[in-house]
């Protein structure tokens, strides 16, 4: 076939590449399953600490399963001091997400058996690695939101469950129980999403046989940009540049009218609705309420009609997962970090199921270039 007409399927989009267990998005029906769950029935029973166990081990824990685990997780959340040292090195104006994404590639600095023969790729150390991660990202993403306030680091507490001692080591107080579970709620829906951009990524450095580190911060990259990721953060700064319900219409007017995209609408995959968001948007509904913030209801609910009317377009996790995270205290820049700290789970789980069943993922272009030429004189 001539290279100018062969079937090019960019943004790899409607392209099957792989298998998974892991995870089904169906975008006909709305539904999502994490290892045949749908992730509504996850997200109103289960832990954090319980999911990634599942996502991990392919079956919920039993009562003591989980309970081993959590005395494993809580035991690794402590920062090494050459963390501590690290963040110190790096501006405190940048992007929390550049120096997560630093300070993950330093953990696997620290990690020695790397240097084992087959060390890179070892399926039983892979577990520990992406335990260790998981446990890691809270105190970190913590520590990161109080340098960025000036405030001294606080270390985790073993006596509180995941979400809780997420938002204790970054407040140094607890929220109401409602709070803490709006915060579980969002890290179950954000673990998991099949073939994403960064769990692709992750899995195309897998395919390599490099190491889970490097997979994890590859996967960091690829999370940042607001056409992934970053959407959550993107979502608050413009509820913020559009400020109140009743400038909603003029402000879409003009934002339609430069061709912008409208951050936390729209999917790839889903086109009639993100399965996520009804569970996002009840967990937001209660720290509307809690908070008093009508107006920023008001403002939510606006945007959504109006968008959806003029372009039928729907939103995505995103759109209520920024407002949440900035009702529960966060600033803007960290909501990403938040999602790292949760997506873990789906890339390492996505890293092993990749080494266990590989094939290097290279695919091909079509050279659209100049004709061959030679250098005068050659
Ligand atoms: N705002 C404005 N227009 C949008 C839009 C949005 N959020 N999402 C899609 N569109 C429009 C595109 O401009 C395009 O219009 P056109 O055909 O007139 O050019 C059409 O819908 C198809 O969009 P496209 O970007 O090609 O689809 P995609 O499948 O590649 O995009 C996203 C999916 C997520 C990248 C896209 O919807 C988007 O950029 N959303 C905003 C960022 C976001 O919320 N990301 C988080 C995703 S979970």
């Amino acid at each position: 076939m001539d290279e100018t007409t062969q079937d090019i399927h960019k943004g790899l989009a409607g392209v099957v590449v792989d298998y998974t267990a892991i995870s089904k998005v169906n975008p006909e029906t709305n539904s999502l399953l994490y290892r045949g769950y749908p992730v509504q029935e996850l997200a109103a029973s289960q832990p954090f600490e319980a999911v990634a166990y599942l996502l991990w081990w392919g079956e919920l824990p039993t009562p003591e399963k989980l309970a081993e685990f959590q005395r494993r997780e809580r035991a690794l959340r402590p920062l090494d001091a050459r963390t501590v040292a690290l963040l110190d090195t790096m501006p405190v104006t940048a992007h929390p997400m550049d120096i997560v994404r630093t300070a993950v590639s330093q953990l696997g600095t620290f990690d020695d058996t790397l240097d084992r023969p087959g060390g890179w790729t070892d399926q039983t150390l892979d577990l520990g690695r992406s335990m260790y991660l998981f446990a890691q990202l809270p105190t970190l993403v913590a520590a990161v939101q109080r340098r960025r306030r000036g405030l001294a680091l606080i270390e985790p507490r073993d006596d509180l469950d995941y979400s809780a001692n997420f938002l204790w080591m970054t407040f140094g107080e607890l929220p109401s129980q409602a709070a803490i579970d709006v915060f579980r709620v969002s890290m179950v829906l954000y673990a998991e999403h099949s073939f994403n951009a960064s769990t692709f990524t992750a899995r195309v450095i897998a395919s390599t046989t490099s190491d889970l580190y490097s997979a994890v911060v590859g996967g960091i990259g690829a999370l940042k940009g607001p056409l992934h990721g970053g959407a959550n953060e993107a979502v608050m700064h413009i509820m913020t540049e559009i400020g109140s319900a009743d400038r909603v219409g003029p402000w879409l007017d003009q934002a339609l009218a430069e061709k912008r995209k409208i951050m936390g609408f729209g999917h790839r995959v889903y086109k009639h609705g993100d399965s996520r968001v009804p569970t996002m948007k009840a967990a937001l509904d209660v720290l509307l309420k809690e908070s008093g913030r009508d107006d920023l209801a008001a403002l939510y609910t606006e945007l959504e009609r109006e968008f959806v009317s003029r372009k039928g377009i729907y939103p995505n996790l995103d759109y209520p997962s920024g407002p949440a995270y900035h009702l529960l205290g966060f600033d803007t820049e960290i909501f990403t970090p938040l999602f790292i700290a949760s997506r873990v789970t789906g890339w390492t789980a996505h890293i092993m199921e990749q080494a266990a069943s590989n094939a290097l993922i290279r695919p091909l272009s079509a050279y659209s270039g100049v004709d061959e030429r030679h250098v005068d004189g050659a």
